[in-house]
């Protein structure tokens, strides 16, 4: 399975990654379902939705800045750094990914659709303002803080710049990630529930246009049901391998 994999990927014409939460797993960032996820002990509800942060904004900020903090203490794996090197070798053309964790882009991904926005990203909740904490580095200071953050330029509440349940997907990404996904004859899905939509439909997109889709997860998906090829196990560890056999196909 892992040979045909490899030598489907070598050979397609526009192949794209899509990846969820599981990808970032052996980073130690912890995922959002199954064992020990975070929805497990907390309620969604209470922390990502516009109702909580309007009702509670201190509680929201806290999850957040605890949040920021976990993640940017995390560094790439070997799955992500496998996808930048792909994509440096042309095989891969695009990372659409749900993760708001920043990860791919540090492991070096270029043409990068994030769909739930970037959890190192402020944004006001009155005018235009938008900060990256990480680029004008803010971040420690900002973490520190207990108050609730301000906006420097007309002081209304700033929020976390990512998409919340029940908040649309920002356009300019969900129209790329479907046009990608039009154009792609195959697609591999890595360490996502595939269930979240409209984030989810993307694989399908592919399927229903007669592409291929290969997926790598530790267990089944809701996304399993239409692949070609299923790669049981860890992220890290399939996409490590897969790297180099490909290496070795196109050499
Ligand atoms: P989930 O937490 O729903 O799913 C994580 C997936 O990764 C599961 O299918 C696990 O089996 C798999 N997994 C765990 N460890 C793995 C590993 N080491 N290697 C490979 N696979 C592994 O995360 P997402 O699918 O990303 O939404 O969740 C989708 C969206 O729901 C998130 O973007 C977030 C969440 O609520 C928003 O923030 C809007
Ligand atoms: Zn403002």
């Amino acid at each position: 399975m892992m040979n045909k994999a490899a030598e489907l990927l070598a050979r397609s014409r526009f192949a794209v990654a899509f990846t969820g939460a599981g990808i970032s797993a052996e980073s130690g960032i912890p995922t959002f379902r199954g064992f020990n996820g975070l929805w497990k002990h907390y309620r969604p509800e209470e922390l990502a939705t516009p109702e909580a942060f309007r009702r509670n904004p201190e509680l929201v900020w806290e999850f957040y800045r605890w949040r920021m903090g976990l993640i940017g203490k995390a560094k790439p794996n070997r799955a992500h750094l496998a996808l930048a090197e792909l994509e440096k070798m042309g095989v891969i053309k695009a990372v659409i990914t749900q993760n708001v964790d920043d990860l791919h882009r540090e492991a070096g991904s270029r043409r990068l659709i994030e769909l739930h926005g970037n959890i190192f990203r402020v944004r006001c909740t009155s005018c235009a303002y938008r900060e990256n904490l990480k680029d004008s580095g803010r971040l420690e200071s900002f973490l520190r803080e207990e108050k609730l953050p301000s906006c420097p330029i007309c002081g209304s509440l700033l929020r976390p710049d990512v998409v919340w349940f029940g908040e649309p997907l920002p356009v300019n990404a969900l129209d790329e990630a479907f046009r990608l996904a039009e154009r792609s004859d195959l697609i591999l899905v890595i360490g996502t529930s595939g269930i979240v939509y409209p984030a989810a439909y993307i694989p399908r997109i592919v399927k229903d246009r007669g592409g291929m889709v290969i997926e790598i997860n530790t267990e089944e998906s809701g996304i399993t049901p239409i692949v070609d090829i299923f790669l049981m196990g860890k992220a890290g560890e399939i996409m490590n391998e897969l790297v180099k056999r490909i290496g070795e196909l196109m050499k």
